[in-house]
């Protein structure tokens, strides 16, 4: 057992301790007041407190007391020297003689600040290390079972300081790296957009003059083929300009109250003689009692356009598409569901369709969905892909409904 004396200052310690806990802003600090004080209570000349660093696998000096300038300054030291066995990983490592250790790297250094015995309490949850606190004492001496609980104990607490404030530090960095992303998307997106513009007329010219051209050639001329290739292709680059600039864009919606049923017939007029053309079946169910949104209807017409058209890609001659509309009233929102029998989407891909020029098409721009999402997200709406490989896709957008009163009979 614990003298009284020794307890009241093992328990202060520990108070000490847990102020410095509450009332820190910085980790450091905190790890300061942890060595200073294990030190004072211990009777000893010094502690480290080392943090394993995982990306290079070696501690580093978290917080130092007691010992020397030179000490203060040593680098980080290698996991083989530091890490205990697993099953010492909850449990003091005392060390007597320091000359012999494995674990002392640097015996004489030691010797020679007065250190003739050293204890290594591993900071560990669970069987994971997070880092260690090395105690340096002047004189050997015993320690009671009760001690070394007192050790662990501390040792407790600054394994959840040092987690916590890794697990906040690791959330920021990944924060900060987002950050900076979206901040290079939109600086690379004006650059592009810049770029569209000015390639945009020249291709026009190129168009113009090359289908002039070819108005003209006799036929049979050697240079109708070439022609022919130069207009195509100055066509692809226009599409892709297009939709270059469009995504750039990001025009501000125009609302207005609209019913998202006449939007969805509209569009479905567009495409299809498409579908037709490729014996694809478009079934269309229409929920009744549509609400009226607010809605820019061009935008949302493209959305819808686009979604079919990449259904249509995706399925074979003779497959099945269909587009649904529903209204929510619980959630006051109404959705759009195009669902397709086509070859799925891979699930690791799934997170990458929104992005800019992905596309899996030989003759696609990849910017069909980036443009999709981007109006959607305007109209503060969200969107839903379900999908599996060889069966189909269903993709659902949601868009927030403005129900009029005049408009909800059910209620009225
Ligand atoms: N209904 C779908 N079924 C399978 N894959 C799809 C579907 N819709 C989109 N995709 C995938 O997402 C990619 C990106 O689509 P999109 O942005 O419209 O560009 P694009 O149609 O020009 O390829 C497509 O190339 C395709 O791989
Ligand atoms: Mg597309």
């Amino acid at each position: 057992m614990l003298s009284e004396t020794k307890f009241k200052n093992y328990f202060e310690v520990f108070r000490d301790i847990l102020r410095a806990v509450h009332s820190s802003t910085s980790v450091n600090e905190v790890l300061d007041v942890v060595v200073k004080k294990i030190t004072e209570v211990l009777n000893a000349r010094g502690a480290f407190l080392r943090i394993l660093n995982k990306e290079t696998n070696q501690f580093e000096v978290g917080a130092g007391y007691g010992m020397g300038e030179r000490y203060m300054h040593k680098g980080p030291v290698t996991t083989e020297k530091l890490l205990p066995d697993p099953s010492d990983l909850h449990k003091v490592i005392i060390i007597t003689d320091i000359w012999n250790a494995p674990r002392v790297e640097y015996p004489q250094q030691a010797w020679d600040e007065g250190v003739r015995m050293m204890l290594d309490v591993p900071l560990a949850i669970e069987d994971r290390l997070i880092g260690l606190i090395r105690v340096y004492l002047e004189k050997q001496r015993d320690f009671s079972d009760d001690e070394l609980e007192f050790i662990l104990t501390v040792a407790e607490q600054c394994t959840c300081i040092i987690e916590r404030v890794q697990l906040i530090e690791s959330q920021q960095a990944h924060f900060t790296h987002l950050a900076t992303r979206m901040e290079k998307m939109s600086s690379l997106g004006r650059m592009a957009a810049g770029i569209a513009h000015e390639i945009n007329n020249p291709l026009g010219g190129i168009l113009l003059f090359a289908s002039n051209m070819n108005k003209k050639v006799e036929p049979g001329s050697p240079f109708e083929k070439g022609l022919k290739i130069i207009i195509r292709e100055t066509q692809r680059c226009k599409t892709i300009i297009q939709g270059l600039l469009e995504f750039a864009r990001d025009k501000k919606p125009h609302k207005v109250a609209a019913d998202i049923n006449n939007i969805i017939t509209t569009a479905v007029g567009v495409v299809q003689n498409e579908f037709y053309l490729k014996h694809v079946n478009l079934e269309k169910h229409l929920a009744p009692g549509m609400v009226k949104t607010l809605l820019d209807e061009n935008q949302i017409e493209q959305v819808i356009i686009n979604l079919l058209l990449n259904a249509l890609h995706a399925v074979e001659d003779h497959g099945r598409v269909s587009i649904k509309s529903m209204v929510y009233p619980e959630q006051n929102s109404i959705a759009v569901q195009i669902a397709d029998n086509g070859c799925g989407i891979p699930a690791d891909e799934v997170k990458k369709i929104f992005e800019p020029f992905y596309s899996t098409r030989p003759d696609g721009t990849g910017l069909g969905l980036a443009v999709s999402y981007g109006i959607i997200k305007n109209h503060q709406g969200d969107f839903n892909v379900f999908s599996e490989p060889g069966k189909g896709s269903c993709f659902t957008i949601e868009l927030p409904a403005m129900i009029e009163k005049t408009n909800t009979k059910e209620g009225a």
